[in-house]
Protein backbone atom coordinates (compact mmCIF):
# COMPACT_ATOMS: atom_id res chain seq x y z
CA UNK A 1 0.00 0.00 0.00
CA UNK A 2 1.19 3.29 -0.91
CA UNK A 3 0.07 6.93 0.92
CA UNK A 4 -1.33 9.68 -2.05
CA UNK A 5 -0.20 13.20 -1.99
CA UNK A 6 2.61 15.31 -1.61
CA UNK A 7 6.47 13.90 -0.85
CA UNK A 8 4.16 11.00 -0.01
CA UNK A 9 3.55 9.14 -3.16
CA UNK A 10 4.75 6.34 -4.23
CA UNK A 11 6.22 5.17 -1.55
CA UNK A 12 5.31 2.46 0.36
CA UNK A 13 4.49 2.42 4.20
CA UNK A 14 7.30 1.50 6.26
CA UNK A 15 5.10 -0.59 8.49
CA UNK A 16 1.63 -2.81 8.30
CA UNK A 17 -2.12 -1.73 7.75
CA UNK A 18 -3.74 -5.19 8.87
CA UNK A 19 -6.38 -5.93 6.45
CA UNK A 20 -9.85 -6.17 8.16
CA UNK A 21 -9.91 -9.37 10.08
CA UNK A 22 -12.21 -11.76 9.27
CA UNK A 23 -15.12 -11.88 11.50
CA UNK A 24 -18.10 -13.84 12.69
CA UNK A 25 -20.43 -11.35 10.59
CA UNK A 26 -18.94 -9.71 7.26
CA UNK A 27 -20.29 -6.52 8.16
CA UNK A 28 -17.40 -6.49 11.01
CA UNK A 29 -14.42 -5.04 10.62
CA UNK A 30 -10.86 -5.09 12.49
CA UNK A 31 -8.47 -2.14 12.35
CA UNK A 32 -4.85 -2.15 13.69
CA UNK A 33 -1.68 -1.07 12.69
CA UNK A 34 1.61 -1.30 13.29
CA UNK A 35 4.60 0.94 12.08
CA UNK A 36 8.16 1.35 12.35
CA UNK A 37 9.76 3.10 15.27
CA UNK A 38 10.95 6.18 13.12
CA UNK A 39 8.28 6.83 11.15
CA UNK A 40 5.64 7.43 14.25
CA UNK A 41 4.16 11.12 14.77
CA UNK A 42 4.15 11.84 11.10
CA UNK A 43 0.10 11.14 10.44
CA UNK A 44 1.01 7.77 8.69
CA UNK A 45 -1.55 5.30 10.82
CA UNK A 46 -4.17 8.57 11.18
CA UNK A 47 -3.96 8.61 7.25
CA UNK A 48 -4.19 4.93 6.25
CA UNK A 49 -6.30 4.24 8.48
CA UNK A 50 -8.57 6.92 7.31
CA UNK A 51 -8.42 5.31 3.91
CA UNK A 52 -9.76 1.65 6.01
CA UNK A 53 -12.48 3.51 6.88
CA UNK A 54 -13.79 4.89 3.56
CA UNK A 55 -13.06 1.37 2.17
CA UNK A 56 -15.16 -0.62 4.59
CA UNK A 57 -17.56 1.90 5.40
CA UNK A 58 -18.36 3.37 1.85
CA UNK A 59 -17.16 0.39 -0.47
CA UNK A 60 -17.76 -2.84 1.50
CA UNK A 61 -20.85 -2.02 3.22
CA UNK A 62 -19.78 -2.65 6.82
CA UNK A 63 -21.63 -1.63 9.73
CA UNK A 64 -19.12 -1.51 12.13
CA UNK A 65 -15.35 -0.49 12.86
CA UNK A 66 -13.87 -1.48 16.02
CA UNK A 67 -10.26 -1.36 17.31
CA UNK A 68 -8.56 -2.21 20.31
CA UNK A 69 -5.12 -0.91 22.08
CA UNK A 70 -3.57 -1.45 25.37
CA UNK A 71 -4.77 1.04 28.04
CA UNK A 72 -1.37 2.21 28.66
CA UNK A 73 -0.96 2.45 24.62
CA UNK A 74 -1.43 6.59 24.06
CA UNK A 75 -0.47 6.85 20.38
CA UNK A 76 -2.63 4.22 19.16
CA UNK A 77 -5.80 5.63 21.29
CA UNK A 78 -4.97 8.82 20.37
CA UNK A 79 -5.06 7.20 16.39
CA UNK A 80 -8.83 5.91 16.78
CA UNK A 81 -9.78 9.05 18.49
CA UNK A 82 -8.51 11.16 15.44
CA UNK A 83 -10.41 9.37 13.25
CA UNK A 84 -13.87 9.36 15.01
CA UNK A 85 -14.29 6.26 16.59
CA UNK A 86 -15.54 6.63 19.93
CA UNK A 87 -13.93 4.84 23.06
CA UNK A 88 -17.07 2.17 24.35
CA UNK A 89 -15.07 0.58 27.52
CA UNK A 90 -12.36 -1.18 28.69
CA UNK A 91 -11.53 -4.88 29.28
CA UNK A 92 -10.16 -5.15 32.36
CA UNK A 93 -7.05 -7.68 32.45
CA UNK A 94 -7.86 -9.98 29.70
CA UNK A 95 -4.24 -10.72 28.74
CA UNK A 96 -1.66 -11.89 29.95
CA UNK A 97 2.22 -10.45 29.17
CA UNK A 98 5.34 -12.12 30.53
CA UNK A 99 4.06 -11.86 34.18
CA UNK A 100 1.15 -10.06 34.84
CA UNK A 101 -2.37 -9.16 32.91
CA UNK A 102 -2.87 -6.15 30.70
CA UNK A 103 -6.09 -4.20 30.17
CA UNK A 104 -7.10 -2.90 26.74
CA UNK A 105 -9.67 -0.10 25.46
CA UNK A 106 -12.37 -0.82 22.80
CA UNK A 107 -12.89 1.76 20.37
CA UNK A 108 -15.62 1.78 17.86
CA UNK A 109 -17.68 3.28 15.01
CA UNK A 110 -21.08 2.50 13.24
CA UNK A 111 -21.90 2.90 9.76
CA UNK A 112 -24.70 6.08 10.60
CA UNK A 113 -21.80 7.78 12.40
CA UNK A 114 -19.45 7.48 9.73
CA UNK A 115 -18.66 11.32 7.72
CA UNK A 116 -20.47 13.06 11.00
CA UNK A 117 -18.94 14.84 13.57
CA UNK A 118 -17.83 13.20 16.42
CA UNK A 119 -20.42 13.31 19.45
CA UNK A 120 -20.43 15.25 22.70
CA UNK A 121 -20.03 14.08 25.75
C1 LIG B 1 0.47 3.33 17.33
C2 LIG B 1 1.18 3.73 16.05
C3 LIG B 1 0.71 2.84 14.89
C4 LIG B 1 0.84 5.20 15.73
O1 LIG B 1 1.38 5.50 14.45
P1 LIG B 1 1.70 6.99 14.00
O2 LIG B 1 1.87 6.96 12.51
O3 LIG B 1 2.79 7.53 14.84
O4 LIG B 1 0.32 7.71 14.39
P2 LIG B 1 -0.10 9.20 13.96
O5 LIG B 1 1.11 10.02 13.66
O6 LIG B 1 -1.15 9.08 12.90
O7 LIG B 1 -0.82 9.75 15.28
C5 LIG B 1 -0.19 9.59 16.54
C6 LIG B 1 -0.86 10.50 17.55
O8 LIG B 1 -0.48 10.10 18.87
C7 LIG B 1 0.03 11.23 19.56
N1 LIG B 1 0.96 10.78 20.58
C8 LIG B 1 2.23 10.37 20.43
N2 LIG B 1 2.73 10.01 21.62
C9 LIG B 1 1.75 10.19 22.54
C10 LIG B 1 1.66 10.01 23.94
N3 LIG B 1 2.67 9.54 24.65
N4 LIG B 1 0.49 10.32 24.54
C11 LIG B 1 -0.57 10.78 23.84
N5 LIG B 1 -0.55 10.96 22.49
C12 LIG B 1 0.62 10.68 21.86
C13 LIG B 1 0.67 12.07 18.48
O9 LIG B 1 0.90 13.39 18.92
C14 LIG B 1 -0.42 11.96 17.40
O10 LIG B 1 -1.55 12.73 17.71
P3 LIG B 1 -1.73 14.25 17.12
O11 LIG B 1 -1.80 14.14 15.63
O12 LIG B 1 -2.99 14.73 17.75
O13 LIG B 1 -0.53 15.05 17.55
C15 LIG B 1 2.72 3.61 16.21
O14 LIG B 1 3.12 4.28 17.38
C16 LIG B 1 3.19 2.14 16.30
O15 LIG B 1 3.39 1.48 15.29
N6 LIG B 1 3.36 1.67 17.55
C17 LIG B 1 3.82 0.26 17.78
C18 LIG B 1 2.75 -0.75 17.38
C19 LIG B 1 1.44 -0.46 18.08
O16 LIG B 1 1.39 -0.08 19.24
N7 LIG B 1 0.34 -0.65 17.30
C20 LIG B 1 -1.00 -0.49 17.84
C21 LIG B 1 -1.42 -1.72 18.55
S1 LIG B 1 -3.02 -1.48 19.28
Amino acid sequence: MALRGGEREQRPLPGKLLPYGRERLPQLGGLGYWFAREAWGRGYATESSRAMLELGFRRLGFHRVWGKCDELNAQSARVMEKLGLRYEGTLREHVWLRDHFRSSRIYGMLAGEYGRPPAQG
